[in-house]
């Protein structure tokens, strides 16, 4: 059985969400800056980001992102902000 992440960032492209295309480049950031500092974390399913249609916390237009496991949800997370909390999973 495969383990599950330690951590997994839910991106919402839903039609709220995704409004202007705001998800969408979202999680194309959050995705580029986590390979790019965490590559192997992502390569070893440590670390994933994924996308999903709505995460119910639609919030006019803006992009809403589900921690998990936590299910803590930010509202436009800063990057920098996110890339700390991989540090923080990887700490155990
Ligand atoms: S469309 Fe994103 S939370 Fe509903």
């Amino acid at each position: 059985m495969t383990e599950p992440p330690l951590i997994r960032f839910v991106v919402c492209v839903g039609d709220v969400c995704d409004r202007e295309g705001r998800g969408s480049v979202l999680h194309e950031r959050l995705s580029e800056a986590l390979d790019f500092d965490f590559g192997k974390g992502i390569a070893a399913g440590e670390i994933a980001c994924v996308r999903r249609s709505c995460l119910r916390h639609c919030s006019r237009g803006i992009p809403m992102v589900r921690i998990e496991p936590s299910g803590d949800v930010h509202a436009d997370p800063d990057i920098e902000q996110m890339l700390d909390l991989v540090v923080e999973a990887l700490a155990g």
